[in-house]
């Protein structure tokens, strides 16, 4: 069982109240400045996870393991990334589980990667193309702090080139240009294999639709994933004013073999 305890070096998320949270690496005799006042890393150094520290403004806060959702909310983002809403959707749809091998363009952010590669581990791997060289650097930073570099190979390479996996079973595409994929993934996956598609618009859904069907996929379905948060008071409980409107569509099949 791992550590329930706050070490030097582990990132942790001090919570102050529903998305008031910091997620902060822990190293001794340092402050974490909030607009609540300030907490000295001393005072959560050795502690259990879940203890109330109290800041220099008397404000209590809660030290707690962050999950890989804290990882990727609070990652840089220099691309816009998959959502936590779709990625509950892409791991139940494509059986996104121990041992199993991804290959994904573009990484982007890497949000999705870092959130497959949590799942895949320790057996599993995920192998993520990106084209652009100014977003390698952010993107292993982020899979760097979410803890899973050891899970993750990163392939600076135009993806419609080709990729160097044959034997995959799962893909990812969220590029503009999906339909332009197709054939690379569908080489890289086994027969039966999953593959998914992520876009913002309907016209790149019917595009990347056409060429799956012409490439012989079946079980072709596009989805979008709705999402509300509730907001809970005693005897005015109902749903909340703020939602987020629209993230991606996605789009799934599996490969048939000819
Ligand atoms: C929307 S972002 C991906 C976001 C990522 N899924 C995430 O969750 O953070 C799209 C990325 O795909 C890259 N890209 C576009 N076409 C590509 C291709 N043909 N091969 C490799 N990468 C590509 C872009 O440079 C960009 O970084």
């Amino acid at each position: 069982m791992s550590s329930n305890i706050a070490r030097e070096g582990d990132y942790i998320l001090i919570y102050l109240k529903p998305r008031k949270t910091w997620l902060v690496k822990l190293q001794q005799n340092t402050k974490i400045h909030t607009h609540a006042g300030y907490l000295d890393t001393d005072q959560i150094l050795g502690q259990e996870y879940g203890s109330r520290i109290i800041s220099s403004t008397g404000n209590e806060f809660v030290i707690l393991q962050p999950t890989i959702s804290d990882y990727l909310m609070k990652a840089s983002r220099p691309t816009q990334i998959v959502y936590p809403k779709d990625l509950g959707a892409i791991a139940t749809w494509t059986s996104l589980s121990p041992g199993k091998i991804v290959v994904e363009a573009g990484t982007g952010s890497a949000s999705l990667t870092c959130f497959a590669a949590n799942l895949v581990r320790p057996d599993g791997h995920v192998y993520s193309y990106e084209k652009r060289e100014e977003f390698l650097a952010p993107a292993r930073k982020n899979i760097e702090r979410s803890g899973m570099s050891e899970y993750v190979t990163l392939v600076h390479r135009d993806a419609v080139s080709g990729l160097d996996q044959k034997e995959a079973d799962i893909s990812f595409i969220d590029v503009g240009d999906p339909w332009s994929l197709v054939g690379s993934m569908k080489a890289a996956l086994r027969g039966g294999g999953n593959l998914v598609s992520i876009s913002p618009t309907i016209n790149q859904v019917e595009k990347v639709t056409v060429e799956l069907i012409k490439h012989g996929f079946v079980n072709v379905e596009t989805m979008e994933i709705m999402y509300r948060n509730m907001e809970i008071r005693e005897g005015m409980s109902r749903p909340s004013m703020r939602m987020i409107g629209h993230t991606a569509y996605l789009t799934f099949a599996r490969k048939a073999l000819m």
